[in-house]
């Protein structure tokens, strides 16, 4: 559980950069009421001995953010290029120097009853203090949910679409009271989908799994990441094909990927150990890999990262607090 955000964190909301606290909405807002909004999450990892601060692939994460937006027909009128500017703007008067979590939330902001859309839109980026999401550092247990993954046909999953994470939620605490440390969800056909807030992966006979875009999932930038360390550092294969639950059973590893939860192994899932019930040796690697290359640390993936605290040039879009 993340701590709660201070109040005078700088967040740039209504095209300033203003104190968290006095960043207010409508009761009457529209995506508050209906989920028409859209978010993102961008992970920045602090590392001491280059004593700076990297933000992991803001600019993916903005395209994506901006295209799936379009979805729902918000406009958001900025480049990711200005996008990223603005985070790396706020990262600097906020003066972070820890491991952090960037929130761009664009949403339907008119005021008023009703749920057929207009055009007023809003959006806001905010970014805090993060640490660990889950604790995975011994292996998680999942469990599969009794909840179905949302389908393209109602709410794209694709999207990070606020009302659809009703799902994930709904996901997650029913996995929690159960005892499990995530939920797993399948789709309406009954394959693996992906967990409630990340992509999965499993191990078998040599090769990477994972379920792809056509099965309800969050196209995740942590998935294509790993996918891309696997095959070009591990020379692994790397197969995107439909899971059924059972093959969940008889893999020989498995973990879970996303920005906030990183690369994170499952060593149980439905009570049943993961094939050796340890964390396995693909998945140690990836994860170091993973974690070296978001720190600054891998010259080979530095194009992933936008450092800081080095002198950026051209700071021109907001005003000052
Ligand atoms: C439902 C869902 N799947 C997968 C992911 C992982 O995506 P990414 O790696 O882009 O963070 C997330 C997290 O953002 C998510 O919410």
């Amino acid at each position: 559980m993340q701590a709660e955000v201070n109040q005078n964190v700088v967040v740039y909301f209504d095209n300033q950069y203003v104190p968290l606290g006095e960043a207010r909405v409508s009761i009457l807002t529209h995506a508050l009421h209906y989920g028409t909004g859209v978010f993102d999450g961008i992970r920045g990892y602090w590392d001491d001995k280059q004593h700076d601060l990297f933000l992991v692939r803001p600019q993916d994460h903005y395209q994506r953010w901006k295209t799936n937006c379009g979805i729902l027909r918000v406009d958001v009128p900025l480049t990711t290029e200005e996008l990223t500017e603005i985070t790396v703007e706020l990262v600097r008067r906020n003066r972070f120097q820890s491991n952090l979590y960037v929130r761009p939330l664009a949403y339907k902001s008119a005021e008023r009853i009703g749920v057929i859309p207009d055009d007023r839109n809003a959006f806001a980026v905010m970014v805090v203090p993060f640490g660990d999401y889950l604790d995975s550092r011994k292996g998680l247990h999942a469990g599969v949910v009794s909840w179905r993954r949302i389908e393209d046909t109602a709410i794209p999953a694709r999207a990070k679409i606020c009302g659809a994470y009703v799902n994930s939620a709904l996901a997650s605490d029913e996995a929690r009271r159960n005892g499990f440390d995530e939920a797993i969800l399948l789709t309406e056909a009954g394959h693996v989908a992906e967990a409630a807030s990340s992509n999965i992966f499993l191990v078998r006979r040599g090769k990477l799994i994972t379920p792809p875009a056509s099965e309800n999932i969050l196209e995740g930038i942590t998935r294509d990441s790993v996918m891309e360390l696997a095959r070009k550092e591990l020379r692994l294969e790397v197969v995107e094909r439909p899971v059924d639950r059972s093959e969940l059973y008889v893999c020989d590893e498995m973990f879970f990927t996303g920005t906030m939860v990183e690369v994170a192994p499952v060593v149980r899932v439905d009570h049943r150990p993961v094939g050796s019930g340890q964390i396995g040796p693909v998945t140690a690697e990836l994860r170091h890999l993973y974690t070296q290359a978001a720190h600054g640390r891998l010259e080979a993936w530095r194009q992933w990262l936008m450092p800081v605290y080095e002198p950026v040039a051209n700071f021109s879009v907001g005003s000052a607090v």
